[in-house]
């Protein structure tokens, strides 16, 4: 386990949901080492989905390096990521409350739900926009919204306050998986330091591509149809996919709806008193509308 988790940690990411957390915490006029400690829990959760992610997705990659499952074999990927949610929970246990135990509970069960709803929704090319919002919902944005509702819990914070930041994540969440979706087609893998053009060859029928489906006809679902079937690029290149995609308008679609979440996610914190904090959570959105990898 000393190995494993050494040679996650040391594969960086982008922390994101500590800094939520962090933020949101000091938004809310906490000042105190439970934000720490919180920051490393939801990280250790974030990182044991990874781990069951790859598994799952079959992903070679994963922070620019080989994935866990690549390096120790499945088996050991799967069990190393139930330690690491055990080892969350009882960090979290440290903080004495209940509500933080309750609320990382339902938040872990969301997510594996997502993964399993993803699972039984593979290649469906039938997928309304609802069935992929809440994908994205269950899969990303509960864990920045419980990253930030933490903050405001430590914080001991108004239940409108608490609500309000619960928001901010709910929004800044989802902009940050539709991002993802969209990356998945732009971006190249050493960007990303993950597979690209993945999601279609794994089955799934992520926004970006429901909206190119929805203005294309017969003959471009037919092209998607025989991705999906085939589970790779063969009969249908990857470059007829992107064109498909791009020359749709779907990209701009993604990108606008992404664009309106980071914009709902900032107007959320309006009623917070003016701080660092407050600005730097303010910054976090346009930081994921921006990023590359
Ligand atoms: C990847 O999350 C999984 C998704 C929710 C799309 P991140 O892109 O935040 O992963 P790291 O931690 O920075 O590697
Ligand atoms: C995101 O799933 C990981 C979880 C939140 C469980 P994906 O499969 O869509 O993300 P990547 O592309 O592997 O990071
Ligand atoms: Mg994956
Ligand atoms: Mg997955």
């Amino acid at each position: 386990m000393a190995e494993i988790s050494s040679y996650l940690l040391a594969g960086g990411g982008k922390r994101l949901r500590p800094a939520v957390l962090l933020l949101a915490a000091g938004a809310a006029g906490y000042r105190g080492a439970g934000a720490i400690r919180l920051g490393a829990v939801v990280e250790l959760i974030h990182t044991a989905t990874l781990m069951h992610d790859d598994v799952i997705d079959g992903a070679d990659t994963r922070r620019g390096r080989p994935s866990a499952n690549t390096r120790w074999g499945n088996h050991m990927s799967v069990l190393a990521g139930d330690w690491l949610y055990m080892q969350s929970f009882q960090l979290a246990l440290q903080e004495r409350n209940f509500r933080i135990l309750d609320l990382l509970i339902d938040l872990a069960q969301h997510m594996v739900e997502g993964e399993l709803l993803q699972w039984t929704h593979l290649g469906r090319i039938d997928l309304t926009e609802e069935e992929a919002l809440d994908l994205a919902f269950r899969k990303t944005a509960c864990l920045f919204s419980g990253s930030a509702r933490l903050g405001a819990i430590l914080a001991r914070a108004t239940p409108a306050a608490e609500a309000l930041l619960a928001d901010y994540g709910r929004c800044a969440g989802l902009a940050f998986q539709l991002v993802d979706d969209l990356l998945d087609f732009t971006a190249s893998a050493e960007q990303l330091g993950k597979p690209v053009l993945s999601d279609l060859r794994e089955g799934k029928v992520t926004l970006p591509l429901l909206y190119a489906l929805a203005a294309s006809d017969s003959a471009a679902r037919v092209l998607v149809a025989h991705v999906l079937a085939d589970k790779e690029f063969g009969r249908v290149s990857a470059a007829e996919i992107t064109a498909l995609v791009s020359d749709s308008g779907a990209l701009d679609r993604a990108r606008q709806l992404a664009c309106d979440y980071a914009a709902k996610a900032k107007a959320a914190l309006e009623p917070l008193p003016d701080s660092e904090y407050r600005r730097a959570l303010l910054s976090i959105p346009d930081f994921i509308l921006d990023r590359d990898s």
